[in-house]
């Protein structure tokens, strides 16, 4: 061991000669330049916050549920109540941070009134009730030791533990569809009546989350046990509230002056159509990376329109392809469109104020008489209906005119640019 140091130290001698004897180069002449972009911060500054698992102070748009689901628990400051809430909704709609902020804010909210402990369970990675159990117990108490237990014995180890610390427990079913696809509901009912003879009462509480589809199926069941009116159906988010969510994360982590109102705003309207905050998460994070890595002493320190489209295909957001969408358009919805493209590679949004002067150009550049205002208008309707183009519009902040602001979120508008190009000669 000693020789290897040896050796290795006059190896690291002899390589500190070189440089001397050579002269001092710069390290980035040394080392491989590739490595320089990993961790260098240009854009993203913290990562954290662009994660699945990460849970935010705060949350975003949701005070109506969490009003919800503190209603379910208002009695859970009294020694002997315990209480059951089941929250439905569809993907990424944010069920499972709703329970984990509110167990977090609710555990903050009783200290020093009752000491509440929190079992999450992904039901997915445990789907039977032994396996149930188990993480409940390793929960409360990470050194229990499992193997060999029947579940009875289990259920008797919660009982006791529940009881002997006299705190309260309040059990997460997260997925919950799951567990009871393979195992049935027993086991709710043997976690519910724990609590049963007189001297233990108050000890759990339970949370089931499912996404709503899924619950459906086992609706009957499953509710009327617990209680219709435990049942909280959260919806998918609206782009506004996608809006919120992502900029509270590119707030959170990313360099101030890298991302812009508008690149935001196309991140939502990309994950609008789905509602899902993880896409929209996603997204972000995607677009902060290829910013990141593409970052030399020439560019300019700020996500693009083509960072943010730059992930589509793995994150398959683009149900229509490109040749679809623009397939039996009218020659001169394609020159509006070659229009928008051309504006919308650099922009992320434009007016219709803006659309007009610009086909104007594009029929000047094909030789075209421009069609009318109204025949305009009804291209950009048909081009909105094929999902080519989204429109929003805004009141203009005196409040006395609406803008109708237009972007392109499903697809990339260098790429329908190019393929306009090629087939507008043709058409004309
Ligand atoms: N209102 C919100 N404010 C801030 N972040 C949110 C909000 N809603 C969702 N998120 C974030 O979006 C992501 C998806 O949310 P979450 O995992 O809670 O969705 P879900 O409804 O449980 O999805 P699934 O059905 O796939 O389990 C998470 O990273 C979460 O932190
Ligand atoms: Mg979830």
């Amino acid at each position: 061991m000693t020789k290897y140091l040896e050796y290795d130290n006059c190896q690291k001698l002899a390589k500190l000669k070189r440089i001397f004897n050579n002269g001092w180069r710069k390290p980035s002449v040394v080392m491989s330049s590739y490595l320089d972009r990993i961790g260098a911060g240009y854009v993203i500054d913290n990562p954290d916050p662009l994660d699945f698992d990460y849970v935010p102070k705060e949350l975003v748009c949701r005070e109506k549920y969490q009003n919800y689901l503190a209603a379910r628990f208002s009695s859970i400051d009294k020694v002997d109540s315990s209480c059951r809430a089941i929250i439905t909704g569809p993907v990424g709609s944010g069920k499972t941070v709703l329970v984990k902020t509110f167990c977090r804010d609710l555990q903050r909210h009783l200290v020093n009134r009752r000491t509440i402990n929190i079992a999450h369970v992904n039901c997915r990675n445990a789907s039977t009730s032994t396996r149930v159990v188990q993480r409940i117990l390793h929960a409360i108490d990470p050194g229990h030791p499992d193997r060999g237990l029947s579940i009875g014995e289990l259920l008797l180890s919660l009982r006791k533990l529940t009881r002997r610390n006299s705190s309260h427990l309040i059990v997460i079913l997260d997925e919950v569809d799951h567990m009871l696809r393979k195992s049935g509901d027993d086991i709710l009912y043997q976690l519910l009546r724990i609590d049963e003879d007189q001297e233990g009462k108050g000890t759990l509480s339970l949370i089931l989350i499912s996404q709503e589809q899924v619950l459906d199926v086992l609706e009957t069941a499953v509710i009327s046990r617990i209680g219709k009116t435990n049942l909280i159906k959260i919806p998918a988010y609206n782009e506004d509230e996608l809006f919120n969510i992502a900029m509270q994360r590119a707030d959170l982590a990313l360099v101030k002056g890298s991302y812009s109102e508008q690149i935001i705003r196309l991140i939502a309207e990309k994950s609008a159509p789905i509602g899902d905050a993880r896409l929209a998460i996603e997204l972000l994070k995607a677009a902060a990376e290829s910013c990141e890595i593409r970052q030399d002493d020439h560019t300019e320190r700020a996500i693009s329109i083509d960072d943010v489209h730059a992930k589509d295909e793995i994150l398959s957001v683009d149900m229509v392809s490109e040749i679809d969408a623009i397939d039996g358009l009218k020659p001169h919805a394609m020159l509006v469109l070659l229009a928008i493209c051309r504006r919308l590679k650099k922009e992320s949004s434009m007016t219709t104020g803006d659309v007009e002067s610009l086909y104007a150009v594009v029929c000047e550049e094909y030789e075209q008489q421009m069609k009318s205002h109204t025949t305009l208008w009804k291209y950009l309707k048909e081009l909105e209906n094929r999902q080519l183009i989204k429109t929003r519009i805004s009141t203009v902040s005196d409040g006395r005119g609406r803008t109708t602001h237009l972007s392109m979120p499903h697809f990339l508008p260098s790429d329908i640019a190019s393929r306009l190009e090629m087939l507008v000669k043709k058409r004309l």
